[in-house]
């Protein structure tokens, strides 16, 4: 029987179907009104899951994305290899292209497809169950950690303090205890309390409908803002800290995440809060220099103009910015909280760090 705290940090937002030729995620795009679960048999429905935000958040649509790739493989009933590592690397492409900004994606199916190719010369169906084995570990290290994330995290915090995040980076887009929301679950089941601050996070309102959800479910004191709140929120003195996720940490330490994380951190040093970006090591892209050279998704204009209401609240016509996220300057960030340790400036060198001799 899990507690109530375990119902949300216990949830099986993706995971590989029993026959494993399909996965099975919940919508998030459902929540927080009904928790519908889907299974996605084909390539169009995976790619389409991780496009249309049924599944979203970085390491979830990793995690996603190697299930899927792996069901795929099983159905093909390919027994020939160049022929299976042909198609493999087809879907594969396939399904990388559904988001760009978060490398989570391109990585977890990057070491799905080194397993093909260590594979040469051994049967297809023993690549199969080597597949099989690698998705399962990435989801079983993403829980490991995100579990660390939350310890590391939890010191930067004390009992009483008020958090302020933005977009979700707790369970549902990650695994167990999530990310940025990790330190309070964590907190809370040692019978900690803290007062968090959601943004609502639009255009897609990731911070009123999942974040506030899972905080609220979990027995943690939270109040939902419009993004344009926090200001005042920090002025009156509430938040002692900022918590957010992220989607690419560049080797300089800039760091993508959901569209206004950047101005909630040049918030933060206005009033002289600290201000957290905390991801596993799968989410920092070395390969990257800087924040520029991180691809920002774009968006439909209409996810702005119609889509939460029941007619437009926009002209049809009009021009629509609609970028997906935002990067955060590494001058802003106080700390990089990963599940090796806080990294902090200069983050060209601590950031190198975690991956020394295992580049
Ligand atoms: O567009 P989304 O909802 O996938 O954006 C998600 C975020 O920006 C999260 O903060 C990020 O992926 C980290 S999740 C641990």
């Amino acid at each position: 029987m899990h507690t109530q705290l375990e119902q949300v940090t216990h949830i099986d937002n993706v995971r590989l179907g029993e026959d494993e030729k399909s996965v099975v995620i919940i919508d998030q795009t459902q929540l927080p009104n009904r928790t519908v679960y889907l299974t996605l048999r084909t390539a169009e429905e995976m790619y389409d899951a991780i496009k249309l935000l049924r599944v979203r958040g970085a390491p979830a649509i990793g995690i996603c994305a190697a299930y899927s790739i792996y069901a795929l493989a099983r159905q093909w009933g390919l027994a020939d290899y160049p022929a299976f590592a042909e198609r493999f690397h087809e879907r594969k492409e396939y399904l990388n292209s559904s988001r760009p900004t978060a490398v989570n994606l391109s990585w977890a199916l990057a070491r799905m497809e080194s397993v093909v190719s260590a594979g040469a010369g051994k049967p297809v169906a023993e690549v199969l169950d080597l597949l099989g084995a690698e998705c399962r570990a990435i989801h079983e290290e993403d829980i490991a950690m995100c579990r660390a994330i939350s310890e590391y995290g939890l010191s930067l915090i004390k009992d009483g303090d008020g958090v302020l995040t933005h977009c979700n980076a707790g369970p549902l887009a990650t695994s167990r205890y999530g990310t940025a929301l990790g330190p309070l679950f964590l907190g809370r089941e040692r019978g900690m309390n803290f007062r968090v601050f959601s943004d609502e996070t639009r255009p897609l309102l990731q911070g009123a409908r999942l974040t506030s959800y899972e905080l609220q479910r979990a027995g943690i004191d939270v109040t939902l803002i419009c993004d344009n709140m926090a200001s005042i929120v920090m002025k009156n003195g509430w938040v002692q800290a900022c918590f957010v996720g992220c989607d690419r940490v560049a080797a300089n330490g800039d760091a993508a995440n959901k569209i206004g994380t950047s101005g909630v951190a040049i918030l933060a040093r206005h009033y002289g809060i600290p201000f957290y970006v905390l991801g596993p090591t799968s989410t920092i892209d070395l390969s990257c220099p800087d924040g520029d050279h991180i691809p920002i998704e774009l968006r439909e204009p209409d996810e702005i103009r119609e889509m939460w209401y029941a007619e437009p609240v926009a002209l049809r016509s009009v021009k629509c910015y609609n970028p997906a996220f935002d990067v955060t300057d590494h001058t802003l960030i106080s700390g990089i909280v990963t599940e090796k340790g806080i990294c902090r400036a200069p983050y060209t060198e601590s950031l190198a760090a975690l991956f020394d001799g295992k580049k």
